[in-house]
């Protein structure tokens, strides 16, 4: 019988599913619902810091030293992976590892440069203070900078989860109910 393993734990799920949720709030409230805006963009900064801390306090497969790999690694492992024989992985393989540490460092990065911007041009959150008093050329360069960085963290977005459903059939598993479950089944790795 295949012995069942449990791989990502509570937080890492609830994480995972409340930031995908939270992202796709802020994305599509941007304009027109600034407070649901920014309660959902208060909830991704907070939700990241957790998961931050867990990679390195966390259960096995959350932490960072289980996934995160060197270029070299990485760029191996996107090889296999274009010629169709990818070693299986039970946590992160070495390219999803460096696709969750760059989406980590986006949202951090979208997250603060909408404080940034909700201080100077609403005169509202932690940041006002620092903010107040901005000039007009640098709220509208940093408006044009949480833009791209949101739109970066949704393309890659789409690359990760372009990059699961590939796993998913390179492997023949069901990454996206793990991410549910948590489980998944010893083999090949
Ligand atoms: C329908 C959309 C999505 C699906 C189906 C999906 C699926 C998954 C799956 C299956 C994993 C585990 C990959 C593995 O087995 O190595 C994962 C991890 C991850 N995903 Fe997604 N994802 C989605 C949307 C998002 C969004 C919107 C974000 C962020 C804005 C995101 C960020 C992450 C991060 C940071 C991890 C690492 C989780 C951790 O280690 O804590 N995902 N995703």
């Amino acid at each position: 019988m295949q012995q069942q393993i449990k791989v990502w734990d509570p937080l890492v799920r609830i994480f995972h599913w409340g930031t995908a949720a939270a992202f796709a709030v802020a994305y599509l409230t941007e304009d027109d619902w600034l407070s649901l805006h920014t309660l959902a963009g208060y909830l991704v900064l907070a939700a990241v810091i957790t998961r931050v801390l867990w990679g390195f306090i966390g259960t096995r497969h959350a932490r960072f030293t289980d996934f995160v790999r060197g270029p070299s690694s990485v760029l191996g492992y996107v090889r296999d992976i274009l010629h169709g024989h990818p070693k299986r992985h039970l946590g992160h393989n070495p390219a999803g590892g460096a696709m969750v540490v760059a989406l980590l460092i986006l949202m951090v990065l979208t997250s603060l440069s909408g404080l940034a911007l909700y201080g100077g041009a609403e005169l509202a959150g932690p940041l006002r203070e620092l903010m107040a008093g901005a000039p007009p050329f640098w709220l509208e360069a940093l408006e044009e900078g949480h833009e791209l960085l949101a739109n970066l963290t949704l393309l890659l977005v789409l690359l990760h989860v372009g990059g699961v459903i590939l796993a998913s059939l390179q492997h023949r598993e069901n990454l996206v109910r793990a991410m549910f479950t948590g489980i998944k089944t010893r083999g090949s790795e």
